[in-house]
C-alpha cells in the first residue's frame, strides 16, 4: 500500500490543508465581524445617540483602537490566503470565465462573483477603515457629515452590496466546504443565502439613508 509520506508533495498538499483551514477561519471571523459591524452601525437608525454611545464603550474599552488594527491586518491576513486561488493574470481569468460559462454551474459563478468582490472590498474596505480609525473617535455626525458627501455616498454604495454579496456567498461557500450543507440541504441553504443578503442590504441601505438625512 502506498504510504502518504511516499507521495512528493504531501508535505506542501498539509500546508495547503492548513492555509485553507486558516483562510476559513478568518473568512468566518470577518463574517462575524460585519454581522455585528451592521448592527452597530445602524443603531443610527433608532438614534444617533445610540450610536454615539456604542462607539463610546468601544472606545473607553481600547476595543475600537485595538480590535480596529486587529480586524485590518486579519482582513489582509484572509486576502493574502485566498489569493493563492485567484488568478491574476489574464489567461488563468479567460480559463475561469470560460468555464463558468461552459459549466452552467451557479457555485462555479458564485466562486466568480467572490474573487471580483473580493478586489473592490480589499480597496475600497481598506480605505474605509483606514480613514474611520484614523478619525477616532466614530460619532453619527462625523459619519453622516461623510455620508453626505457625494464620492463617500457613491463609495458606500458600492462597498455595501459587494461586502453583503461577499458575506452571504462566503458563509455559504464555507458551508459547502465544510460538510455542514449537504447535497439534500443545498436548495435551503441558497435561500437562506439568499434572505442574508437582502436583509444586510436593506438595513444598509435604510441605514445610509439615515446617515444623509441626519441634521
Ligand atoms: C476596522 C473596523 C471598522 C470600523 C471601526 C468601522 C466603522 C464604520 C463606521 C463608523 C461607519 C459609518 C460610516 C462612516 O463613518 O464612514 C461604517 C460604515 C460601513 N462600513 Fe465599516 N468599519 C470597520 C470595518 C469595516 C469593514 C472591514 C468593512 C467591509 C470591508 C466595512 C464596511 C462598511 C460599510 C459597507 C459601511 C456602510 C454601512 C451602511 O450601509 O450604512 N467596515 N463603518
Amino acid at each position: 500500500m502506498l504510504k502518504t509520506s511516499s507521495i512528493p508533495h504531501s508535505g506542501l498538499s498539509r500546508t495547503d490543508g492548513v492555509l485553507d483551514w486558516l483562510q476559513m477561519l478568518t473568512g468566518a471571523g470577518l463574517v462575524l465581524f460585519m454581522w455585528c459591524h451592521m448592527l452597530l452601525v445602524s443603531s443610527v437608525v433608532i438614534s444617533p445617540k445610540l450610536m454615539n454611545a456604542i462607539a463610546y464603550f468601544f472606545e473607553v474599552t481600547y476595543m475600537a483602537q485595538l480590535g480596529g488594527p486587529l480586524i485590518f491586518l486579519a482582513f489582509l491576513f484572509h486576502f493574502a490566503l485566498a489569493a493563492r486561488k485567484i488568478p491574476f493574470r489574464v489567461e488563468g481569468q479567460k480559463t475561469i470565465w470560460d468555464h463558468a460559462k461552459m459549466l452552467h454551474h451557479r457555485d462555479t459563478w458564485l466562486w466568480v462573483v467572490q474573487a471580483a468582490t473580493a478586489m473592490i472590498i480589499l480597496i475600497l474596505g481598506a480605505i474605509h477603515m483606514w480613514v474611520v480609525l484614523n478619525d477616532l473617535p466614530i460619532t453619527a455626525a462625523k459619519s453622516a457629515a461623510r455620508m453626505q458627501q457625494t464620492w463617500w455616498f457613491l463609495f458606500y454604495m458600492i462597498l455595501l452590496p459587494c461586502v453583503e454579496l461577499h458575506v452571504s456567498v462566503g458563509f455559504y461557500r464555507i458551508g459547502v466546504k465544510w460538510g455542514v450543507i449537504k447535497a439534500e440541504t443545498r436548495p435551503k441553504a441558497k435561500k437562506f443565502e439568499g434572505w442574508m443578503f437582502g436583509i444586510f442590504m436593506t438595513i444598509g441601505i435604510i441605514t445610509l439613508i439615515r446617515f444623509v438625512t441626519l441634521g
